[in-house]
């Protein structure tokens, strides 16, 4: 008879595997054991915890989530990406949208009706049904290509698998969240973390009849292909879809102004814990399909709708230390260590305490006892501290003026400020060994090379062994050594392999991207890529002279500002940034900027614009012409097909240069008639 620390301990090894395995699987995408082992692993823990009730008092139960690792299910490219929503936290970012949005219209004293439903807390699945059949069912995947669980979905008995009605459009692409219920959830606790993952769990069960002994629900929150599309408002297709046996959620509610989505903000968080389901905010979405398209997307989300977050879950607990950590730009986080303690889910034992002017104004110190909260996927963070609990002997907390490196840190002027940063950051870039290891990081990132399997952790691994310094070392790669480390096996290292390989070729905007120069973001690496459109016009930046003049030519372009200009001057001034690429581009194959064979008015032009126009803002203006197949330049050149000009207050020497270069000139009312026609 084994004794109960005997029992504990084996618990505890068995716990530590499966998480392990749950790393390998889910975080790097690397199984190292079969589907059998793990699914025997589980049920053996399954078994100790129902045999033995005092583990089911142990916390790190919680910890165990993530589902049986299954095939994989055949990659489908989405109709139309699936993309997120941007968040909005507060009254004032609400305000903040709505502005953009007038803005982006040009509206001034319009009312926008909104259409405002619950956030499920689930995970996502479109539904793409064929002459009222139900043809195709995917998970979201990376939001390009998702994954085929049709199989799986069937088993949810709200799905029609059939539509009954009128007007059922040909092809009809619905967007779903499947949740679990809570109660449902409550019922197979042991297993899942909380109920979305117990929803995902069910979702990625290899067999179907393992996805039906989970009770799974769902709401229809959204289209995406349609044709033909016949639907005016986001209230008018939910009703509708509602007429053909969709599950749509009856708290989703038409609503105006700000005061209006105040109440109905605060009237949910109330009712929030009272629902049978979990959800983490609202959405408000433009209700008027015509304004929606206008809109339009960014690169990761759309301009019509914003998830407004409800308040997140909060826990108090104590530091144990604060440290600081060097980020991929040099700046520098103070962290507090804290004593774990479980948020909304998680156990948390890292809150982010923002930066050295937080420190001051809180006046955090090691040892204090403190109020941490947690926001979604967002890095917990420290709201506050319980003086009365703070200890009479401890000291204020220094902050360090050197990087983990040695080297001097430095706050710089803001430019449009002029004022101090609150963020102090390290000067150095790659000659930093914390900046260097960060940036690696972001190049094997999701938006950027995406190399599956290379996730943050194995970048630390091999770092840590010497197996990486620069971007160029990950496709040198030394896999016989790599096969030999714990946890890898020959089906990881063929993935990894396969998913380098991959990632070798990449498109122009993803490559100035990845590399990571401050201030250029996804949006902005897009415009530089058409403004360079091949990867050796690009690389002229490496050189002084070169650099200097075709810098003159980026301030002009539409997107970027001094700031960026300054960062790429910055960038390419130090050598070793200069090497690194360099021999990044060696092992790549980089293909040249293009428009994506967008067909329409505007297919395969280059235009650019100067002045307001009355119906539209210059980025509606910009947004149309590229969903036409056009291409936005920033500069006048002989590459230009047309300058847009719109009535106010026009630049008068780009209309002369293009006269000179005979470039058409399209005014403001025959941009109208071409949108119109
Ligand atoms: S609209 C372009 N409406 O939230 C994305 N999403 O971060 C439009 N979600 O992936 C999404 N309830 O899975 C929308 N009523 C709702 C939603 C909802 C939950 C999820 C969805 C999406 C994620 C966006």
């Amino acid at each position: 008879m084994k004794s109960k620390s005997q029992i504990t301990s084996l618990f505890l090894k068995k716990i530590s595997k499966i998480k392990k395995h749950n790393d390998s699987y889910f975080n790097k995408d690397r199984p190292v054991i079969s589907d059998k082992d793990y699914d025997n692993l589980k049920r053996e823990i399954i078994e100790l915890q129902n045999k033995y009730k005092f583990l089911k008092e142990q916390k790190f139960l919680e910890n165990l989530v993530g589902s049986p690792p299954t095939n994989k299910f055949k990659k489908v490219k989405h109709l139309r990406p699936m993309l997120s929503l941007s968040n909005a936290f507060d009254k004032n970012d609400m305000i903040d949208f709505i502005k953009k949005i007038k803005n982006f219209l040009n509206l001034k004293n319009e009312i926008i009706e909104f259409f405002c439903e619950p956030k499920i807390d689930g995970i996502s699945a479109t539904l793409i049904y064929e002459n009222g059949l139900l043809i195709k069912g995917l998970s979201r995947g990376d939001g390009i290509t998702g994954e085929d669980i049709l199989e799986n979905l069937k088993t949810i008995s709200g799905i029609p698998k059939k539509l009954n009605g009128e007007n059922i459009p040909k092809l009809l692409e619905i967007r779903s969240e499947i949740f679990i219920s809570k109660k449902d959830f409550n019922n197979l606790k042991q297993d899942f973390a909380n109920p979305r993952n117990a929803a995902g769990g069910s979702l990625r069960q290899k067999d179907p009849k393992e996805t039906s002994k989970i009770p799974l629900k769902y709401f229809a929150y959204g289209f995406g292909a349609i044709e033909p599309m016949n639907f005016l408002k986001q209230s008018e297709f939910l009703s509708k879809i509602s007429s053909w046996g969709f599950s749509v959620n009856p708290l989703s509610k038409i609503t105006i102004g700000i005061d209006e989505i105040e109440k109905k903000h605060s009237e949910l968080d109330n009712l929030r814990s009272s629902l049978d389901y979990d959800i983490d905010g609202l959405v408000f979405k433009v209700n008027d399909l015509n304004l929606q398209k206008r809109l339009g997307f960014t690169s990761s989300s759309p301009r019509w709708a914003i998830a407004y977050k409800f308040s997140a879950e909060k826990a108090q607990t104590k530091i144990k230390d604060i440290i600081i950590q060097v980020g991929r730009t040099g700046a520098i986080t103070p962290v507090a260590k804290v004593e774990p303690v479980t948020v909304g889910g998680v156990v948390v034992s890292n809150a982010t305490l923002h930066n050295e002017d937080e420190i001051q104004r809180k006046d955090v110190r090691v040892g204090d006892t403190i109020l941490i909260q947690r926001a979604g996927d967002v890095i917990p963070q420290v709201l506050s501290v319980d003086i009365s609990k703070r200890d009479r002997k401890s000291k204020k907390f220094v902050f360090p003026n050197k990087c983990l490196c040695g080297s001097l840190t430095k706050k710089e002027i803001n430019k449009s400020t002029k004022k101090e940063d609150a963020v102090r950051r390290c000067m150095k870039g790659y000659e930093c060994k914390f900046i260097a290891k960060e940036k690696l990081k972001h190049i094997v990132s999701k938006e950027a090379f995406n190399i599956d399997g290379l996730g943050k952790k194995v970048v630390d691994q091999f770092w840590n062994l010497k197996f990486i310094r620069e971007p160029s070392d990950i496709f040198k790669l030394d896999y016989p050594k790599i096969e030999k480390l714990e946890g890898w096996g020959k089906l990881s290292l063929e993935n990894l392999k396969n998913a380098i390989t991959r990632s070798k070729i990449i498109s122009l905007e993803k490559f100035i991207f990845s590399i990571g120069i401050r201030h250029i973001g996804q949006e902005n690496a897009k415009i530089l890529a058409a403004f360079f459109i091949s990867i050796d016009e690009f690389c002229k930046l490496f050189t002084v002279k070169k650099r200097h003049t075709i810098l003159k030519n980026l301030v002009e372009l539409d997107g970027i500002g001094e700031t960026q200009v300054e960062s790429i001057d910055n960038f390419f001034s130090n050598n070793k940034n200069v090497q690194i690429t360099e021999n990044l581009v060696e092992q790549l194959n980089i293909s040249n900027f293009s428009i994506q064979n967008k067909k329409g008015k505007f297919s395969n032009k280059k235009i650019m614009f100067t002045g307001g126009f009355k119906n539209m803002s210059r980025s509606e203006a910009k947004s149309i012409a590229e969903n036409n197949g056009g291409k936005v330049l920033g500069s006048i050149s002989k590459k230009l097909d047309y300058l847009v000009v719109g009535d106010s207050k026009p630049t008068k020497s780009k209309i002369e240069k293009a006269k000179q270069l005979n470039i058409k000139i399209i005014l403001e009312k025959d941009w109208n008639k071409i949108l119109n026609s």
